[in-house]
């Protein structure tokens, strides 16, 4: 099939790559044009495991092209609507504006019978609005929502094998003709068993707001657990497992530590809130005001455990923070809880230095007044406290051992509970994790 994706990003340089290779004719529209000039070379303009090497795989097919001219849409038979919905600045609703233009551009180049396939993250309401907006021009013509559900790090293999499909087309129904040509998108993925739910235009619009409401209330309340047992001198890892061999819980995303950030989970809970209150249904989700209130108090709490690792002052003490990505095999930095806590550090007086595999040019940008350095064994030389906020494999394999000789001080915060205590103090480390005696 002839395929579009408008918006090239985190979500549509990957669903553009996927698509083509699943088969498909795929044209990858962006208004940035040195990102047009980066994929069109075959490399991914940010880091994603697997995605430099697909890109060099189906352009070597010729089934993948990227552009900055929206005419290129004309001829595609679905229009895949990826661009980013960031909070607006200085409110928690979603920012329409991208998604708003790309519609606007792509309506003079709707042809009859085409489907534009909503991916973003968007309120409640957006499609029906869309909707509207694409039969007047072109009356053929549907607005399906279908959202994402991929995983940063996990990206290509979350594209090609989602573990679900939702469609939400006007009427809800299976034998909308829009559901038919889906299916064709989708078809591998459908034939290896793939789950897949056709809804209503809300419905599917709230499924991704649920889940990620879900997901970010499932970490702030084994975050919350953490503060319990912080106060009471028990082992919130301990107690993770325990709780998440019941099935009905299970132990993923229960991992304590400093709390969740990113592009997705922080500012969708904030903009569902936002999109409630509009609908006069806020007190459906004041809890989320908990969730992310929890969250951040996970931040302010790392400052106050480094304060006591580094004996009651941070001034003048020299803190390394390994890693500046909101999660490991990402390169992203927004709204990430190691930066903001490094950022913070510095604030109180300490002379903080951030290291990063990945992520230090995004970093670089974000938050200039920090100190960065790419080598860790220049990073710890001399440090008075380590702070592990990134959970990279490269720090879990740390050895407590080696590095004890180039710190100044052997004290390590472990902000993911990734390291095993007792060979860190074995090796005259004092160690603290989160949630942890
Ligand atoms: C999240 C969802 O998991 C995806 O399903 C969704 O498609 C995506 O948002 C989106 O809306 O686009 P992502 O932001 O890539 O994906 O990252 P997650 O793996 O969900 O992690 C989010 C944050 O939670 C990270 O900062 C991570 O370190 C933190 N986290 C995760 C914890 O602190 N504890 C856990 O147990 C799990």
């Amino acid at each position: 099939m002839r395929i579009s994706v408008i918006g090239c990003g985190y979500l549509g340089a990957v669903h553009a790559a996927c698509m083509a290779k699943l088969g498909h004719e795929v044209v990858g529209i962006d208004v940035d044009g040195q990102k047009v000039l980066e994929l069109s070379a075959a490399r991914a303009p940010f880091y994603e495991p697997g995605l430099d090497e697909l890109l060099r795989e189906v352009q070597e097919t010729g089934r993948l092209s990227f552009t900055t001219e929206m005419s290129a849409a004309a001829g595609s038979q679905v229009q895949f609507i990826c661009v980013g919905t960031p909070q607006k600045k200085g409110e928690n609703g979603a920012d329409m504006t991208y998604v708003d233009a790309a519609i606007s551009a792509l309506l003079p180049h709707l042809a009859p019978g085409v489907v534009v396939v909503g991916k973003s993250t968007v309120p409640v309401g957006t499609a029906a609005r869309l909707a509207e907006l694409v039969e007047h021009q072109e009356p053929t013509a549907h607005a399906v929502w279908n959202p994402e559900f991929l995983r940063e790090g996990h990206a290509v293999s979350d594209t090609l094998r989602p573990d679900r499909l939702v469609y939400g087309v006007t009427d809800g129904s299976e034998d909308h003709p829009a559901v038919a040509i889906l299916d064709e998108v989708y078809a591998e993925s459908l034939a290896a068993g793939t789950q897949r739910l056709v809804t209503d235009h809300p419905t599917a619009e709230l499924v991704k707001a649920a889940a990620n409401s879900f997901l970010a209330t499932k970490i702030s309340f084994i975050n919350a657990m953490a503060e319990v047992c912080e106060a009471s001198g028990a082992d919130v890892t301990r107690l993770a497992d325990a709780i998440g061999m019941d099935d009905r819980i299970g132990r993923k995303f229960l991992n304590a530590g400093i709390g969740f950030g990113g592009g997705c989970l922080p500012k969708d809970i904030r903009a569902f809130m936002a999109r409630a209150g509009e609908l006069g249904a806020d007190q459906a989700l004041t809890f989320l005001r908990e969730v992310d209130a929890i969250n951040m108090r996970r931040r302010t709490r790392v400052v106050e455990i480094t304060r006591e690792l580094c004996g009651g002052s941070l001034l003048g003490k020299r803190i390394t923070v390994l890693g500046a990505a909101f999660k490991p095999e990402s390169d992203d930095v927004r709204d990430s809880p190691a930066l903001s806590i490094a950022a913070q550090l510095q604030l109180q007086g300490a002379i903080v230095t951030v290291s990063d595999p990945k992520a230090l040019a995004n970093a670089v940008r974000r938050f200039p007044e920090l100190q960065y350095e790419p080598d860790l064994e220049k990073a710890v030389r001399r440090a008075d406290a380590l702070l592990l906020l990134t959970e990279w494999q490269l720090y879990r394999d740390l050895d407590p051992f080696e590095l004890a000789g180039l710190v100044a001080s052997p004290r390590i915060l472990d902000g993911r509970n990734v390291l095993e205590a007792p060979k860190w103090r074995a090796a005259g480390w004092t160690y603290r994790g989160m949630g942890r005696p």
